[in-house]
């Protein structure tokens, strides 16, 4: 129970590496604010993958990280039913492949929505909250490739790589007011965005990695409960990688 009493965000909750992390707060005490883009619809579907053991300490918000309208309600909406926020994972995000002379502008600012502003201004908006109770922890998820430029890295590498950057200017900024802001770097993880990648970059990434496999989104929920948790009061500004030992 590592989170008992603790109210946590998280978002890209309904699946893959959101879900492991959601759950696992869930299971360690925290409240969870689960941020999804499903429709209301499957909100009973929603609710038995992140309840499986009947845990009620759950709030479900609308947050789409490509409209600035629907994060400033998000923000409202959560202000106005919590108290106080203890915990955000910025976990959402979006990935694709293309070589730097075939990018556009457009899929550029359409990953940068995603992965920068979206949870740059969503960000902002909870900090007030956490700010007002002096005490906080951000857990921003960027990825490895923020930091290995394979080909076709361009514009996913680089949105990750600007946001695990903005958590540090975030962690120095905040650090007076008890907010800790970290980033995780998950190396290649079992989720969608993996069925995603060309089995070649997988391959390519698993090998280059010392303990030769994949991460399991339960690899990368770990570190994000040890940097949500009071085992962690002194880290903060710090990029972590989990990857297996990509050295
Ligand atoms: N899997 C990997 O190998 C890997 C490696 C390094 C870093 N990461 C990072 O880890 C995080 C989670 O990735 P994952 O592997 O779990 O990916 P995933 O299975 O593809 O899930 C992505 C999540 O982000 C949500 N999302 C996408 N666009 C959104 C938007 N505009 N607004 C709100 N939510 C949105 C998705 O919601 P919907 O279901 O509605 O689409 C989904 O919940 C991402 O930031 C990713 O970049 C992943």
């Amino acid at each position: 129970m590592l989170l008992k009493d603790k109210v946590a965000i998280v978002t890209g909750a309904n699946r893959g590496i959101g879900l492991s992390i959601a759950r696992t707060f869930l299971q360690n005490g925290a409240k969870v604010i689960a941020c999804t883009r499903s429709s209301e619809d499957q909100e009973e579907v929603l609710l038995a993958k992140l309840n499986p053991d009947g845990i009620h300490n759950l709030q479900l918000v609308h947050l789409d990280l490509s409209e600035e309208h629907v994060i400033k309600s998000a923000i409202k909406e959560i202000m106005t039913t919590n108290s106080k926020i203890d915990i955000l994972v910025n976990n959402a995000g979006i990935a694709s492949g293309g070589l730097f002379q075939m990018t556009t502008m457009q899929e550029l600012r359409r990953l940068f929505d995603v992965n920068f502003f979206g949870q740059i201004l969503l960000t902002q908006g909870i900090a007030r909250l956490m700010q007002r109770h002096k005490a906080g922890s951000i857990i921003n998820i960027s990825s490895t490739a923020a930091c290995i430029a394979d080909p076709g890295t361009l514009g996913y590498g680089s949105s990750k790589a600007a946001f695990a950057r903005a958590s540090q200017s975030m962690a120095t900024e905040l650090g007076a007011s008890g907010i800790r802001v970290n980033a995780i770097a998950p190396g290649v993880t079992r989720t969608d965005m993996f069925d995603q990648m060309t089995p070649m970059a997988r391959e390519k990434l698993i090998n280059s990695s010392s303990l030769r496999r994949a991460a399991e989104p339960q690899d990368i929920a770990n570190m994000a409960l040890f940097l949500a948790s009071n085992l962690s009061t002194f880290i903060t500004g710090q990029i972590l990688k989990v990857d297996g030992g990509i050295v």
